[in-house]
């Protein structure tokens, strides 16, 4: 990323002070920053200090005549290769998603034509507020990354999620932004299942699992991004639609496994559905009554079809390489190479999700990737984002007809 020009935008909140580490280490690794500080961001750091640090002007005011005569805000937006805003409060995150622009920050980041990174940081309540949640997913669907934010202690004497992303990381997802765009996957076919599903009991009620879908969702939108042509069948999540694949939604295992088989042939097949074991025998039509002293309704389930392992297991269209995902508390190699053989698949990626490892719905993963002819592979813990990045770099690899078999 040696010579790339990242336009900082510093949003006001304490976190703010990570910003001149931010330019530091960045610089220690070839980029260059401009800044541009929103008024409260100025109560913060002061423009003189993220001048000196960046060797350049702090641009603060919008209405600034000479810099308007020198500059004007729309080139500053297009002279640089990324804009990357952090903080990014809760306020500026609103305006971005409404399209606001009424200061310098938020007017030139409805004029950049570069890709936008937010590292946001907010109080824990803020982050979890559905007014937030609503404006990440909108600012999400607009193609706006975001790192962070992690979960800890807060300058607020909260304990949560709201705390920015360390500068290390926020530099690690400006690196995977500035990579040159892969499309080590051109002309290929994938299809992905993610989320939970839902067997019905009566039109009211579900069996279900605990997934998010943020790594299955992850997985599609970085095969698409690698030039894939990627199918995503998606249980019922929060997690918008990434941009570039086509998603399928289902509820059932049935559907899903239906859907999944329509998207064949393909290449490559990644199962990170938590798909629900079981299904009830019998749906009713009507919604079953409780009845005073009746008790309970016995459930009757049935096995549900295992996708992974038909998929695996197929005579005709079998994918090149198929992966699964393995949630295991204890044991975890054992565990999922047994399973790795039991279902047939080629790769698998295990989890140990034992209560406080905080895997369902977080932003982050502890994989131990396998392969069916014996490798064994611990990863840090690392970003969902991350961990898709990973994979389907192994992917490509694979494809090519490199490594990776042990
Ligand atoms: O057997 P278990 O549910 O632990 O296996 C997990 C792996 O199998 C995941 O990749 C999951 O997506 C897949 N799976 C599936 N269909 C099922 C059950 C699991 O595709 N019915």
């Amino acid at each position: 990323m040696a010579g790339k020009r990242v336009l900082l935008i510093v949003g006001g909140g304490i976190a703010a002070y990570k910003c001149l580490e931010l330019i530091r280490r960045g610089q220690e690794r070839g980029l260059a920053f401009r800044c541009v500080l929103t008024a409260s961001g100025a109560q913060f750091v002061t423009p003189l200090s993220l001048a000196s640090l960046s060797g350049d002007k702090a641009f603060t005011d919008l209405f600034s005549l000479t810099d308007e005569a020198e500059i004007g805000h729309i080139r500053l937006s297009r002279e640089a290769d990324l804009v990357v805003v952090a903080p990014a409060t809760a306020d500026l995150m609103a305006k971005m998603a409404a399209g606001m622009a009424d200061d310098l920050a938020t007017t030139l980041l409805l004029a950049t034509d570069k890709p936008v990174l937010i590292a946001p940081a907010m109080n824990p309540r803020m982050w979890g507020h559905p007014a937030t949640v609503r404006n990440l997913a909108r600012l999400r669907a607009d193609g706006v990354r975001v790192v962070g934010p992690n979960p800890g202690d807060m300058a607020c004497h909260e304990t949560g999620s709201g705390r920015m992303a360390e500068p290390h990381e926020i530099l690690g997802a400006i690196e995977a932004l500035l990579a040159p765009a892969d499309r080590s996957l051109a002309g290929r076919r994938a299809v992905v299942t993610s989320g939970p599903t839902r067997e019905a009991i009566d039109p009211v009620r579900y069996l279900s699992n605990h997934s998010s879908g943020r790594q299955g969702h992850a997985i599609a939108r970085t095969l698409a991004e690698a030039g894939a042509e990627v199918t995503l069948v998606s249980g019922p999540v929060r997690e918008p639609e990434p941009v570039g694949v086509r998603t399928v939604h289902v509820e059932s295992a049935l559907d899903m496994l239906s859907a999944v088989e329509a998207a064949l042939p393909v290449d490559v097949a990644v199962c990170a559905a938590a798909v629900a074991d079981w299904r009830p025998a019998a749906v009713t039509r009507r919604k079953l009554k409780k009845e005073e002293g009746a008790g309970p309704p016995a459930l009757e389930l049935v096995e549900n079809p295992d996708i992974l392992r038909t998929l695996a297991r197929r005579d005709t269209h079998r994918p090149e390489l198929v992966i699964g995902f393995a949630a295991e508390t204890g044991d975890l190699e054992a565990k999922a190479r047994a399973k790795l053989a039991r279902k047939g698949c080629d790769w698998m990626l295990a989890n140990d999700v034992s209560p406080g490892t905080g895997v369902f719905g977080g932003a982050s993963n502890r994989v131990l990737f396998l392969t069916v002819e014996g490798g064994s592979e611990r990863w840090p813990e690392l970003d969902k984002g991350e961990v898709a990045r990973r994979l389907v770099a192994r992917i490509a690899a694979r494809l090519r007809g490199e490594g990776d078999r042990g």
